[in-house]
């Protein structure tokens, strides 16, 4: 669980940079990952969708290519990163913490979360948040990084410790930001780990779907 002053203040510092660091970073996957999300949430034919840490708004953007009739909404604790999802076209932005949710209770019939819940304090209260606002029968969706159960777990793992806070912090000029990146994703629940703690939280049905030999995952639940 993370610092919120030191997680706004990483990613006001990297906006500008954020989306060719994650291409470069996974070689492109990113944008196969958040296509496969797409593909998952338009067969469940939301009529509004809100997306969470939406950053610079990547996900949203993918919906709305995907569901043009679908009100997508992105909310961010961190103006920064807000602004570009702005001005690359997310229809709807609004700043928030995930964890306080300004919205009505039972308000979107699918609530979507790419890489933010790592970053958060607290995961169960801001998986509370993200089903107080689902209509009954809603969805949740989280995409996030998750550590390989195989053979790759190793080499992926020092890839984390000594490639990826030298690659980053070369193109966005804030290793640590990067270090803290490889932390995070060893410390984040995943697999059965994120399944149990959605069921925790009054999710139903959770399941778990490994991504490019589990170097991320899909998890979806069902108010
Ligand atoms: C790694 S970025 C992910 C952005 C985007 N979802 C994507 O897939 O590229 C994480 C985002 O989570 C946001 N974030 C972290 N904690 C938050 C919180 N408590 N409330 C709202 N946003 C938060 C950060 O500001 C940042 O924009």
């Amino acid at each position: 669980m993370q610092d919120p002053k030191y997680v706004k203040e990483a990613f006001s510092k990297i906006a500008d940079r954020y989306v060719i660091t994650n291409h470069v970073l996974s070689l492109g996957t990113d944008i196969l990952w958040r296509k496969k999300v797409g593909r998952i949430v338009k067969e469940w034919n939301p009529t509004e969708l809100l997306d969470i840490a939406t950053g610079t708004g990547d996900l949203a953007l993918e919906f709305q290519k995907v569901m043009p009739d679908c009100k997508v909404t992105g909310s961010d604790f961190c103006p920064e990163m807000l602004a570009y999802a702005t001005s690359r076209g997310v229809q709807e932005t609004l700043v928030a913490d995930a964890l306080n949710l300004p919205f009505e209770d039972e308000s979107y019939s699918v609530v979507t979360v790419a890489f933010g819940l790592r970053n958060m304090a607290d995961y169960p209260k801001a998986i509370q948040e993200m089903r107080r606002v689902l209509k009954p029968g809603g969805k949740l969706l989280i995409l996030d990084f998750s550590l390989p159960t195989n053979i790759l777990r190793q080499p992926y793992t020092i890839y984390l410790d000594k490639v990826l806070p030298r690659l980053a912090g070369f193109i966005t000029r804030q290793p640590s930001a990067y270090h803290y990146l490889s932390d995070s994703i060893k410390a984040f629940p995943a697999g059965e780990k994120m399944q149990e703690l959605l069921t925790s939280q009054g999710m139903k049905d959770p399941q778990a779907i490994e991504l490019s030999f589990g170097v991320a995952s899909i998890y979806t639940a069902e108010k």
